[in-house]
């Protein structure tokens, strides 16, 4: 395992100093810089200086031809392209699944707050005025030489070194509110403080209700990007113990939640997030059926879980149990209380996968008069099995003959 590990570094490194040094000669071709941006260059300060290993995905911006440059690279590195003309911006996704955008360097105006920007092509240093935090505003120019020259006109290396996360004007938060999301996310992730002045203008933004004005396609990327998170619990905490739950959402959530967050796998935790906010707040969310459904199947699970308490035989918790979606179980077998737990992991394991021999042609072939009673007849086997009254073919059989007669 280790050596596999310390094998992929090394590819890593090696797969990364080639795109670079590909990005490097096409930026002299077509006459211009190329930059290392964002989170990259943060990430990479953080970790062992002037070593690629810690990169996973590129960013990278250029002053001119992103296009050209972006095209003729993916045809190098057999990578497929999306572009996103609106946003001056390509995603090449390479085969070995890490992906590298390529950005025209930009600034950005906003019209109002809380919309997407306005963007321009502008130089790498309007570029890094743009962004939201000193950490994250900090390129490094690929050149033919490393260590590459590092920009830093708002000290993020500073605040890397004093762990804090800082934006670079009063306006920021409220130009963009995800980054109130962000702010938070990135601190609990590197465990950083929110510096002083910036926790003063994200409690501002929050107070007046600039988080309200983001459509629910932004407020769902930022709760997207939270759960994969390591620290996902610690971030949501936060999140609530700076109103901005009950800002969004009208509630917090209960302490109850935040153990039940812990014990779920990361495609989870969405759904069970959902589970514990009033529906009409989330209603306008761009979210998969499945999530809403389920996040509302575990919103009424009082009833059922009233039942499946009584339930003493598998073909009642089959009953309980058989129109609720999958997703909303399988959470629930993770959270609720061990009876209830265990007869929901008894449906998901067993008894949902008990089939019956008899199906409805056999029922006509049989001589029985189509119409309603044929559920009526399968279901009756199907829960006969279940409770192992009827354990095989010839059982049904039997049993069919006897109705029959
Ligand atoms: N950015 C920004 N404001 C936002 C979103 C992004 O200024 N609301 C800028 C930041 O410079 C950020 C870069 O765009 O570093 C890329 O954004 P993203 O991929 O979301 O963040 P990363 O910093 O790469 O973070 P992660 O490690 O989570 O991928």
């Amino acid at each position: 395992m280790a050596k596999d590990l310390a094998l992929s570094a090394e590819k890593n490194i090696n797969a990364s100093r080639k795109i670079l040094e590909s990005i490097y000669r096409l930026s002299k071709k077509h006459q211009t810089r190329a930059f290392l941006v964002g989170g990259p260059v943060r990430d990479l300060c953080r970790s062992k200086p002037k070593n690629l290993r810690s990169i996973q995905d590129l960013d990278i911006a250029v002053e001119n031809h992103h296009a050209e440059i972006g095209q003729e690279l993916a045809q190098k590195l057999r990578a497929r392209i999306i572009r996103y003309a609106q946003f001056m911006t390509l995603t090449l996704h390479l085969p070995d699944q890490t992906h590298l955008d390529i950005a025209q360097t930009r600034k950005e105006t906003y019209a109002r707050p809380a919309i997407l920007p306005k963007v321009e092509p502008a130089a790498i240093n309007e570029d890094l005025y743009r962004r939201d935090f000193t950490i994250n505003a900090m390129a490094m120019e690929i050149t033919k030489n490393r260590p590459y020259l590092m920009l830093d006109p708002f000290f993020g290396q500073r605040d890397l070194k004093q762990k804090l996360i800082r934006v670079l004007h009063k306006k920021s938060f409220i130009d963009d509110p995800t980054r109130i999301f962000r702010s938070v996310r990135f601190a609990t992730r590197f465990n950083f403080e929110i510096e002083k002045q910036t926790r003063s203008l994200l409690k501002t933004a929050v107070k007046n209700n600039y988080l309200r004005l983001l459509s629910a396609e932004r407020v769902l990327y930022e709760l997207q990007m939270i759960m994969p998170e390591p620290k996902s619990k610690a971030i949501l905490k936060k999140l609530q113990k700076s109103g901005i739950i009950k800002n969004l959402y009208g509630t917090n959530l209960p302490i109850k939640f935040f153990s039940e967050h812990g014990l779920l796998p990361a495609e989870k935790k969405l759904t069970h997030f959902f589970a514990y906010l009033p529906y009409a707040k989330w209603l306008k969310y761009p979210l998969k059926k499945e999530i809403a459904q389920s996040a509302q199947a575990i919103q009424q699970f009082a009833e059922p879980r009233r039942k499946l308490a009584k339930a003493n035989k598998p073909s009642h918790v089959y009953k309980t149990l058989k129109l609720m979606p999958g997703p909303a179980l399988e959470i629930l077998s993770q959270i609720e209380p061990k009876p209830i737990k265990n007869k929901i992991k008894l449906y998901l394991g067993k008894y949902s996968k008990v089939k019956i021999f008899t199906t409805g042609k056999t029922l006509q072939s049989l001589g029985f008069a189509p119409g309603k009673n044929f559920s009526q007849i399968l279901q009756t086997l199907l829960y006969s099995k279940l409770d192992g009254k009827i354990k095989n073919k010839n059982d049904e059989k039997k049993y069919l003959k006897n109705i029959r007669t």
